[in-house]
């Protein structure tokens, strides 16, 4: 897509006039920074047992396994950029009265392509949290026992969500109630399998918001969404920003 790409009207329309814009991402827009998503070709379950890996279980039998395996994970974060689909949506934020990023994503490319007004559903491999009391702190370089400990006594995991495991409940809380108010709202770069997160652009659809959904390989929600765009995001939300923006004369209206 470009500059020159023809929009449907109906887009165009929803773009601008909409007042709430509602951003849903998971793995798939930290693809292009190299990032391997969790499932598809490639993807991280492929080769890791989420039930030996992301389970408040998998730690209680191994913590020493589940700990390394986020730290292999924290490694690469250093050596990876924001790509041009987290900037764009870091300039969509700018361009509505009212808007939140809703991410799956626990790698913090968002914050670091400028992303403010963000909700984390999963939390943050950045921060350990104590699992006996809870504390969060800054992940920092691995050094002697392995998971850390926190003062309290308790082993360090890092603060995301396992499978099994609640979400955070104000981020969700907040995640629902922009959903259901959304004019627009975009999900990509996520398969749309692990809820309650898939259930946010239905939410937003059912609430008359205009769905566009950002995946090269569309899911069961292209089927009810009013746009689909089958492309890396890195490629579909400049030109999505662009649009808006030559749309709504780059203000916030
Ligand atoms: N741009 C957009 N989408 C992409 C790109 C890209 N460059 N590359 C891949 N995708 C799509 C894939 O087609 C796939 O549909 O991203 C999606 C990634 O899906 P998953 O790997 O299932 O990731 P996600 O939807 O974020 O998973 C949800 O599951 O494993 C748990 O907690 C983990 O937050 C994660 C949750």
């Amino acid at each position: 897509m470009s500059g020159t790409t023809r929009w449907p009207d109906g887009f165009s329309e929803a773009a601008r006039r909409c007042r709430r814009c509602v951003v849903l991402t998971g793995a798939g827009i930290s693809a292009e920074s190299g990032l391997v998503t969790f499932r598809g070709m490639q993807g991280l379950w492929e080769d890791f047992n989420p039930l030996d890996y992301a389970t408040p279980e998998a730690f209680e039998r191994d913590p020493a396994k589940v700990w390394n395996w986020y730290q292999w994970r924290r490694d690469k974060l250093p050596l990876v950029e924001p790509n041009p689909g987290h900037l764009a949506i870091a300039e969509l934020e700018g361009l509505f009265p009212e808007f939140l990023l809703v991410t799956q994503n626990v790698d913090g490319l968002h914050q670091r392509a400028g992303s403010r007004r963000l909700v984390e559903l999963h939390g943050n491999i950045g921060r350990n949290k104590c699992s006996l009391c809870s504390a969060l702190t800054q992940a920092g370089p691995a050094t002697g026992e392995v998971p850390p400990r926190c003062g309290c006594g308790g082993l360090l995991r890092p603060d995301v969500v396992w499978f099994g495991e609640a979400l955070p409940q104000e981020a969700m809380a907040s995640a629902w109630e922009a959903s259901r108010a959304a004019d627009l709202f975009f999900s990509v770069g996520t398969s749309g399998l692990v809820q309650p997160a898939a259930s946010l652009p239905v939410a937003a659809k059912q609430n008359g918001a205009y769905l566009v959904e950002v995946n090269p390989e569309p899911t069961p929600l292209a089927q009810m969404s009013d746009l689909a765009l089958a492309e890396p995001a890195g490629q579909a939300m400049p030109a999505v920003a662009w649009e808006v923006r030559r749309l709504r004369n780059g203000k916030l209206l």
